[in-house]
C-alpha cells in the first residue's frame, strides 16, 4: 500500500495562514504542535507534517475504505534524518504507515507506505496511462495482466508526483 502528498510551498503561502488564530489546535496534536512551535522553520514544519498526515491518510482510505478529515486522529512521531531525508511514522488507530519527507525550497513531498522495504520499491510514473480510478482511489493496470497495482497521485501549485510500487 502506498500513498502521498506534495505541497507547492509558494501556493500553500497563499492559500493558508498557519499562524491565524485556531489553525494548529484543528490539524495538529499537542505534540506535533511542540515540534513546530520548536523547530527552526515553523512555517516548513507545519508543511511537513501536513502532507505527512495526507499520504498516510491515502493509505488508511485504501485499506479500511474509512473516509473523512479527521487531522487530529492522524498523528506524526519519530521524526529522524538521514542523508537530508526525514524519516517518520504516521499512527491512525492500530495502524502504523512509514513515511520519507523531501523538502526543498520550492516544495514538500511525502510518501508513505506500510511495509518500510518497500522504499526500495517506489516507481515514479511519467504519466496516467493504464491507471483506473475505483471509488476514486488510483490503481494501475498493466498492459500484459489483469493484476493491479496500488498508485498514488499528488498535484499541488506547480507539482505532480504520481507514483507505484
Ligand atoms: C482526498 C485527499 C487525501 C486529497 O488530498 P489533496 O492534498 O487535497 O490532493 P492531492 O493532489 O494530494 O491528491 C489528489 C489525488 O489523490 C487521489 N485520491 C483522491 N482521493 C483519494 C483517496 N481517498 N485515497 C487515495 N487517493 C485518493 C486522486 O488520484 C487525486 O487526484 P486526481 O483527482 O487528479 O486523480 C484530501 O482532500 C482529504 O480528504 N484528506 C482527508 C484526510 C485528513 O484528515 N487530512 C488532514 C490533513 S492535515
Amino acid at each position: 500500500m502506498i500513498g502521498n502528498d506534495i505541497i507547492d510551498l509558494a501556493l500553500a503561502r497563499k492559500e493558508s495562514n498557519w499562524q491565524r488564530k485556531g489553525f494548529l489546535d484543528k490539524i495538529f496534536t499537542k505534540n506535533e504542535q511542540l515540534m513546530i512551535l520548536n523547530s527552526i522553520n515553523p512555517e516548513v514544519m507545519v508543511w511537513n507534517l501536513w502532507s505527512r498526515k495526507e499520504a498516510a491518510y491515502k493509505i488508511y482510505n485504501r485499506q479500511t475504505g474509512i473516509r473523512g478529515y479527521f487531522p487530529l486522529q492522524l498523528e506524526c512521531s519519530d521524526l529522524k534524518i538521514r542523508n537530508q531525508i526525514i524519516f517518520g511514522k504516521v499512527s491512525i488507530k492500530d495502524n502504523v504507515y512509514f513515511t520519507k519527507t523531501v523538502i526543498t525550497k520550492q516544495f514538500v513531498n511525502t510518501i508513505s507506505l506500510e511495509k518500510i522495504d518497500d522504499f526500495n520499491a517506489i516507481k515514479q510514473l511519467n504519466n496516467r496511462e493504464g491507471i483506473i480510478k475505483i471509488n476514486g482511489i488510483p490503481n494501475c493496470f498493466g498492459k500484459c495482466n489483469l493484476a493491479s497495482r496500488p498508485v498514488s497521485i499528488s498535484h499541488h501549485g506547480e507539482f505532480e508526483q504520481i507514483i507505484s510500487i
